[in-house]
């Protein structure tokens, strides 16, 4: 499990299965992101069972420390140990918690396992471009954007650019502060 101030991280289980199709099947937030739609409890049981297994990635369920209740998912994809990078995802499914910095402290405690625990050079992300909400949360914790992926997916019904965002672990460190990353 991983610990942070009002949220923790744990691996997800069949019992959040439930949890993660209310919020992908939820229009609001499926808009930002890229799966087909809409998706069941039955294919979403068949996946979990396929990516526990897979060591090339992880997928954390963001609980509030106050009564366990699950507000979110995130994780790595294609963790890659030969070029010690990884790519992190994360949604805070339910919207009434958004803006209230719980997606800033779950992202904060993703960097903190990739780089201490796992021992990551680096962190990248994809997003929509228009997708503000992410792009801002990744630079307030230092990722800078290293490049705009033209029609680069298509979702939606439509071709769709992408931003991929870039985090080194030199650069998180430097922002350190006693274990904690300072406030821009
Ligand atoms: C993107 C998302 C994770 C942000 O989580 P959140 O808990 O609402 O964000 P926080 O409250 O922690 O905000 C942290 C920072 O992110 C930025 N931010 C968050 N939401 C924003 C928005 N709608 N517009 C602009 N900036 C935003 C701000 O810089 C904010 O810092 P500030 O509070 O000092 O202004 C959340 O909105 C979400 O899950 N959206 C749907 C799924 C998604 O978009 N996932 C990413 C797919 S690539």
């Amino acid at each position: 499990m991983l610990r942070g101030k009002r949220i923790y991280l744990r691996l997800m289980e069949e019992k959040d299965i439930p949890y993660k199709v209310k919020w992908i099947n939820d229009p609001v937030v499926r808009k930002t992101l890229n799966f087909s739609y809409p998706i069941s409890e039955v294919a979403t049981k068949q996946w979990l069972s396929k990516v526990a297994l897979d060591s090339s990635r992880k997928d954390f369920i963001v609980c509030l420390k106050e009564n366990d209740n699950p507000i979110g998912y995130g994780g790595f994809l294609n963790i890659d140990p030969k070029n010690s990078k990884a790519e992190t995802y994360l949604g805070i499914g339910e919207i009434s918690y958004w803006g209230q910095g719980y997606g800033r402290e779950a992202m904060q405690i993703l960097l903190n396992y990739a780089f201490t625990e796992l021992g990551l050079n680096k962190v990248y992300s994809y997003s929509w471009s228009e997708n503000k909400g992410m792009i801002n949360l990744n630079k307030s914790l230092g990722f800078k954007i290293e490049g705009k992926l033209e029609q680069d997916v298509f979702s939606h019904g439509e071709y769709r650019d992408r931003v991929v965002m870039g985090l080194l672990k030199k650069d998180y460190f430097a922002k350190q502060d006693g274990g904690h990353v300072i406030d821009p």
